[in-house]
């Protein structure tokens, strides 16, 4: 069969594909946290604003301490030393920000004078700033002071007093004159140049803000957070980053994902090898193996081994249907594992003191209990009679020797919920290593029911590039 994939296809081919990456289908459980730092913080001009920055709908461990943003009528904000500042860009890439005074915005004569101050251990200057100083209510003793510019009206408190700038941070010689209030305002070094040339009003300046850096240093671990599929968070308690997962918080990264053999959730089924489909029920990853439910509980692509644990059993030993443990042996085989067989529904025991391997059921919320035992090769049990119904059930050999103890160290809940290890075949995956190093993802056509090499350009049967030249 040779048919070329039009490009439309193609792209969304590798749209899907791609779209997969994201799907973590091993993590079923939602930790609300991951949710809820997922959302970006979104008002007015700026949008998709993440770590280290929180606030209004972003909670307050999805960033970090200073980093608060709020949104007072489509207009972001920032508070510094108690002072809010308006938002008017922020650049996560380079770590920057420009902000105008909110106080001073669209009028000159604020009410309360307060200068400009920065927590230098989060933020500081960008390169390209001018301070400007204003003066405001005052009194030259001998003719107006050169470096200051002409006069302006302002009216606070209802009182009229005049108000002054000046290019430079400077304080007033006493001898030539006072004022009553001054205030230090950062201004780009392009809008004091134009204000010097008349080229914007001192208003303008101020309103084009100035730039700030901020100084994240979980940068670094936050990109790693989000590579690895999770979103940044901050342990305010233990001042120290965070990474939320789909399921629960880490370190620093999530947990690697399955991948092929194993496909689910939004995956198609040319992701995976059949009977590897993984589907989320309730909090659990699940596979299903001869219509029996299995929980996931770990993965190792490495060594091919898969442990589940039977989902029916999960938390309990008396599920309401007794079905048997079958693997399909032409995709599995046991490694490292021993058989438990569960008897129910026994004879009562026949001393006062029952055997440690005895267990109760209330079948189906009945207030009879029936007499149950688990036996297995290494567990030396008297004869426990006729049963009705009996089920194997694979444990680990740790768990096993663990229950063949007198008294035994776990119960026979704990040794199920530890679960059993299952070796895949390795003929499965044996051509995914090399497609994945020659830049390809592993995959699987279902028509020819053959590995795929899907590719930049096409898929292939095993690598990428011109080696084997199946076109699918
Ligand atoms: C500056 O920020 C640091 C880190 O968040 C904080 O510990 C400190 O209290 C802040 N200082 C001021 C003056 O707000
Ligand atoms: C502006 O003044 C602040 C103090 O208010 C100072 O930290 C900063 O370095 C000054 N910047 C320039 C460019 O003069
Ligand atoms: C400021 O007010 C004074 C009188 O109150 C007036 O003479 C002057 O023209 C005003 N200046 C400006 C720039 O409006
Ligand atoms: C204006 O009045 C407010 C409230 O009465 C006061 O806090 C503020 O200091 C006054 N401003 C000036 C410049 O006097
Ligand atoms: C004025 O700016 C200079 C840098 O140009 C800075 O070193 C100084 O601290 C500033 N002074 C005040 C009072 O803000
Ligand atoms: C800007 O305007 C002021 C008066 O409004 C004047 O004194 C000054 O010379 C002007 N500057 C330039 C560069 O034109
Ligand atoms: C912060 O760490 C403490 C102690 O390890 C933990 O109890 C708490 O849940 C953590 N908070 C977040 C938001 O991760
Ligand atoms: C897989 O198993 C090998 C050998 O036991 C171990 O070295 C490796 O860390 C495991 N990988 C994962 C992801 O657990
Ligand atoms: C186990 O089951 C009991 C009762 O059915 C329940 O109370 C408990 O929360 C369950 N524990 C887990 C870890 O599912
Ligand atoms: C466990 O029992 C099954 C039959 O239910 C059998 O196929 C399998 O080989 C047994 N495994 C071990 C380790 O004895
Ligand atoms: C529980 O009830 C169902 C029918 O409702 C029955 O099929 C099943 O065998 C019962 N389970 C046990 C353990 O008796
Ligand atoms: C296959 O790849 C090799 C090396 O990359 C190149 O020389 C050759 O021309 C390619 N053949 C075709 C049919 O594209």
């Amino acid at each position: 069969m040779h048919s070329h994939l039009s490009p439309y296809l193609l792209l969304s081919f590798l749209t899907i594909i791609s779209l997969s990456i994201n799907v973590p289908t091993s993590l079923c459980a939602k930790d609300t946290r991951y949710a809820n730092c997922s959302e970006p913080f979104t008002c007015g001009s700026i949008k998709s604003i993440k770590f280290p920055f929180w606030g209004v709908n972003r909670a307050g461990y999805c960033g970090k301490p200073g980093f608060q943003l709020e949104c007072q009528d489509n207009v972001p904000l920032i508070t510094m030393i108690s002072e809010k500042y308006r938002i008017l860009l922020i650049n996560p890439q380079v770590q920057t920000l420009i902000v105008a005074r909110e106080d001073f915005w669209n009028n000159i004569c604020p009410q309360n004078f307060v200068n400009t101050a920065l927590n230098f251990t989060l933020f500081n200057y960008a390169v390209g700033i001018r301070n400007l100083t204003l003066f405001y209510g005052c009194t030259f003793f001998s003719g107006p002071i050169s470096t200051f510019s002409s006069p302006y009206n302002c009216t606070v408190n209802n009182t009229d007093i005049n108000f002054f700038y000046v290019m430079r941070n400077i304080t007033i010689d006493p001898r030539l004159g006072s004022c009553n209030s001054s205030v230090v305002i950062p201004v780009f070094e392009r809008a004091a140049q134009a204000l010097e040339t008349n080229t914007t009003t001192i208003g303008g300046a101020i309103d084009g803000g100035f730039g700030l850096k901020y100084l994240d240093l979980d940068s670094d671990q936050c990109s790693t957070c989000v590579k690895s599929g999770g979103e940044c968070g901050y342990n305010w308690t233990e001042s120290r980053f965070t990474c939320f997962c789909h399921d629960q918080p880490n370190a620093k990264a999530c947990l690697t994902r399955p991948s092929y053999p194993f496909w689910g959730g939004n995956q198609a089924n040319y992701c995976g090898y059949p009977g590897f489909q993984v589907n989320c029920q309730g909090n659990a990853p699940l596979l299903t193996i001869a219509s029996t439910g299995y929980r996931v509980l770990g993965i190792n692509s490495t060594t091919r081994i898969l442990t589940v644990a039977r989902q029916d059993f999960w938390n309990t030993t008396c599920p309401q249907y007794l079905s048997a443990t079958t693997i399909n042996s032409s995709l599995f085989s046991n490694s490292n594992t021993q058989n438990v067989t569960l008897h129910y529904n026994c004879p009562p025991p026949l001393g006062t003191t029952p055997p440690p391997n005895m267990f109760l059921c209330y079948p189906n919320g009945t207030a009879t209990a029936t007499t149950n035992y688990y036996t297995a090769t290494d567990i030396n049990v008297p004869n426990i009679g006729t049963c009705t119904n009996d089920v194997i059930v694979p444990v680990s050999q740790s768990s096993a020797q663990s229950l063949a103890r007198n008294p035994p160290s776990i119960t026979l809940e704990e040794a199920l919920d530890d679960g059993f290890e299952l070796l895949w075949t390795s003929n499965i995956d044996a051509l995914c290593s090399s497609c994945v190093q020659s830049g390809g993802r592993c995959g699987y056509n279902p028509s020819s029911g053959s590995f795929t090499c899907y590719c930049a350009d096409q898929p292939y049967a095993s690598v990428c590039g011109n080696g084997t030249g199946m076109c699918l």
